[in-house]
């Protein structure tokens, strides 16, 4: 966005100054190079409240008309290109205003009536989370269905589910896969109430104290798709819950696609093998021509730590504030802007990125079976012939010390001895050491065994439905 910096406009509080502001405080004061993003908020609200102006005739019809009209002109204006911003303009708001009065002459000049910057960048700030909450929530759903095409995919195949990055237990990798969804089906729920967190409309607050006029603010309100203008003014101008609101659930989303990142880049390291990520979402080294690195995972997770840092910011500025509006508050859009940025980038890039993931089952069965990840099942299976746990424990763990001392495998243990540790190994014993047969026995709700996960993958199948409906319906 080109900000001109001439100072050539009077501005509109100079009334009561001698001395123009100074170039640098000039700098330090405008927001217009970054909140001209508000500009279609800032129209809508400024017709809305318009019109309700005539209709408690404050303004003329025709007066509303032509405000209306020349608001519509500088949004084509802004549409093509063609409008000039300039830096002694301040903000977006002024810029508008000012355009407007250029255009239509006087009457322009009574658009701020009953109205003041302080309930105007709130109530546009308001909108635009409200749309970006919306986008988002329609691109999570991209991601999610990206998830579970992929875990629906992967049935059957068996990893070593990890604990302190050691192998544990094994796991179906639709199951790991599908830990996922849940992460981003939390995050969809968290989305949804900051979404709810804008329905109260600012506008109409005036600078602090309320306006001298009747104004009807719920008319306003209805117009714009608040649900209700907001209780009391000095919190209407100085809330910014909402905006915290949305970093937070921004933020927990970004840890999660930061996890996911994490391991993928894991995952694709020689070391591990388990998966490949498509040469689309990694990049080359200039001095080393076998590398393929994970880049594109690697940036997800630098950016949830801006988006974490994000909402330490706002929060840091607005927690010194008294009430009510305080100038501090401009810059709450650039932690806003950020994030929703980083959040249009991130969530269809690795919703893009997950479906182009080719899993090596081959490898990731290979590292379950070179494992000890059956050594519980193996304790559970003396807990069963009547052993208490707490022995069957010590028990196995011996046997696993045998195991790594004599390089071999728990299934590798003759029959003799097994019993030199316990007289209740039997011969079913080898029936139990198996990668599917362990599976097959987690059947406790939410577990990993495959008729458990079947049904999870069954019930999320539905449950993304509902939040498909329930993302189109926010977008109407
Ligand atoms: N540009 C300001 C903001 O973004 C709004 C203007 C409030 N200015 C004022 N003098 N009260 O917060």
């Amino acid at each position: 966005m080109n900000v001109n910096s001439s100072d050539n406009n009077e501005i509109f509080w100079s009334g009561r100054f001698e001395k123009p502001p100074h170039e640098l405080f000039q700098q330090l004061n405008a927001s217009i190079t970054y909140d001209w993003r508000l500009a279609p908020y800032d129209i809508q609200a400024s017709i809305a409240h318009a019109r309700m102006l005539a209709e408690i005739g404050v303004l003329s019809t025709a007066e509303f008309s032509e405000i209306e009209l020349g608001l519509g002109q500088i949004m084509a204006e802004m549409a093509q290109g063609d409008f000039a911003f300039e830096l002694a303009d301040e903000d977006i708001h002024t810029a508008i205003e000012k355009r407007l009065i250029e255009k239509i002459g006087d009457t322009g000049k009574k658009l701020h009536t009953a109205r003041s910057r302080n309930d105007q960048v709130a109530t546009d700030l308001a909108m635009f989370i409200r749309d970006q909450c919306r986008r988002h929530l329609s691109d999570l759903i991209g991601l999610m269905e990206a998830v579970h095409i992929q875990a629906a995919a992967a049935k059957g195949a068996i990893l070593p589910g990890y604990t302190h990055l050691q192998r544990a237990q094994p796991v179906l990798l639709s199951h790991h896969l599908l830990a996922y969804f849940e992460m981003f089906a939390r995050d969809f729920a968290r989305l949804q109430r900051a979404l709810e967190a804008t329905q109260s409309m600012p506008l109409g607050a005036g600078a602090l104290a309320g306006t001298n006029y009747p104004v009807n603010r719920d008319q306003v309100a209805h117009e714009l798709g608040f649900r209700h203008s907001g209780a009391n003014s000095l919190d209407d101008v100085s809330n910014r819950d909402f905006a915290l609101d949305y970093l937070a659930a921004a933020s927990n989303l970004c840890i999660h696609l930061s996890r996911l990142a994490a391991e993928l880049i894991l995952w694709s390291s020689q070391e591990f093998e388990f998966v490949e990520i498509s040469d689309e979402f990694t990049s080359g080294s200039s001095i080393m021509p076998q590398k393929k690195n994970p880049d594109a995972c690697e940036l997800i997770r630098a950016r949830a730590a801006r988006v974490a840092a994000n909402y330490q910011g706002l929060a840091v500025l607005l927690g010194g504030l008294p009430l009510a509006y305080n100038k501090d508050m401009q810059e709450d859009k650039m932690y806003v802007f950020d994030t929703v940025d980083i959040l249009l980038l991130a969530l269809p890039l690795t919703a893009e990125m997950v479906s182009t993931l080719k899993f090596n089952a081959g490898r990731m069965r290979a590292a379950a079976e070179e494992s000890f990840a059956l050594a519980t099942d193996v304790a559970d299976y003396l807990t069963g012939k009547g052993v208490p746990f707490r022995d069957a424990h010590r028990i196995v763990g011996r046997l696993v010390r045998k195991c790594i001392d004599e390089k071999k495998n728990l299934s590798g243990l003759t029959l003799e001895e097994l019993r030199v540790e316990s007289p209740q190994f039997d011969d079913s014993f080898y029936s139990v050491i198996d990668l599917e047969v362990s599976l097959e026995r987690k059947v406790s709700q939410g577990g990993t065994a495959p008729v458990q996960v079947a049904a999870e993958l069954e019930s999320a199948a539905d449950r993304l439905e509902e939040m498909r409906q329930a993302a189109d319906s926010l977008r109407q």
